[in-house]
């Protein structure tokens, strides 16, 4: 069966309605384009668990603030429709603006928001961005009405905000995390990473050696607090990547994602570096005694 792939709102919830109709169960995989093999392994997983696995692709202007890369952000939409198919998807939901944000994103006059989780890490650089999120993850989840949805662990305040929301608003959604999926050198797959220099990309893969060597480094018992943890992990990247500029790297709980004194219990230890321009995030997380 070929893929289907449609700007409009009653198109989606009408395939949804019949293969819902044939007993096949929905998974939603929302995109903002530019899709590389993080995002396949989230629509492969859409495929394997649910008889239709949909795709949004939009590139949502309400998480992005003015100073951001929302102009440049790569758009590759017949790309993006051919690994779809290849991956296994029946539709894929591309909506314009106007259908999204019909008098304009300004006229949105509802805020969804989960401000203890957006209060550290990237919600700390990007006051407003999780606000975005949450907005047009809400309208997608409303408009394809799926039975699961898939994120990426890359994300993980993302996806810990999300299932926060579905928790707190009722939505009769299963929200899946997958693993993070990672070039050869470790670094973890962006959309974001087609920006970078050459040599900007060979310092990159600075950001995944550190948070595994502080792993190892914490299960050796090397590393008892979070500042030993802190700043093991800023060494590294500054030592490997001296074109990069920290703009955090912290260890919170994985739950709370509130910082915590000692790496015990379940926690993430998170970095956002930006080389030049283009900012790049990475995390890892752990079970700890
Ligand atoms: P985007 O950055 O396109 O990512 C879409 C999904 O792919 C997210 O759930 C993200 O965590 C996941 N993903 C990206 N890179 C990954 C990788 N290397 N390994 C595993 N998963 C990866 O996240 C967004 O879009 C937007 O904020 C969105 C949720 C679509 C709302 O606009």
């Amino acid at each position: 069966m070929s893929i289907r792939v449609t700007r409009n709102i009653d198109e989606v919830r009408t395939a949804v309605r019949d293969a819902r109709k044939e007993g096949r169960k929905v998974g939603l995989v929302p995109t903002m384009g530019a899709l590389h093999e993080g995002h396949a392994s989230l629509v492969r997983a859409a495929a394997r668990d649910c008889g239709m696995a949909v795709v949004s692709i939009y590139l949502n202007p309400t998480q992005f603030s003015p100073s951001e890369d929302l102009d440049k952000y790569p758009r590759t939409p017949d790309n993006d429709i051919k690994l779809c198919e290849s991956c296994g998807a029946s539709l894929v939901f591309m909506p314009s603006d106007e259908v999204m944000y019909p008098a304009g994103k300004d006229a949105i006059l509802t805020r969804i928001e989960v401000p203890s989780l957006a209060a550290n890490l990237c919600g700390r650089n990007r006051p407003t961005h999780f606000a975005g999120v949450c907005l047009v993850v809400s309208k997608l989840f409303n408009i394809v009405q799926p039975d699961v949805a898939y994120f990426g662990q890359k994300d993980y305040q993302q996806a810990a905000i999300i299932r926060q929301m579905v928790r707190d608003l009722d939505f009769p959604i299963k929200i899946e995390a997958c693993p993070i999926v990672r070039e050869a050198d470790g670094l973890a797959m962006s959309s974001r990473n087609a920006y970078l220099s050459a040599e900007h990309r060979r310092q990159a893969a600075a950001l995944s050696d550190a948070l595994f060597a502080a792993r190892d480094a914490i299960l050796a018992g090397e590393l008892p607090t979070n500042d030993d943890v802190t700043e093991f992990v800023a060494d590294c990247i500054r030592t490997n990547a001296p074109a990069g500029r920290i703009n955090y790297v912290q260890m919170v709980d994985a739950e709370d994602l509130h910082d915590i004194a000692f790496p015990v219990g379940n926690i993430v230890i998170a970095v956002a570096v930006k080389f030049g321009q283009t900012r790049l995030i990475d995390n890892i997380y752990m079970e700890l005694p």
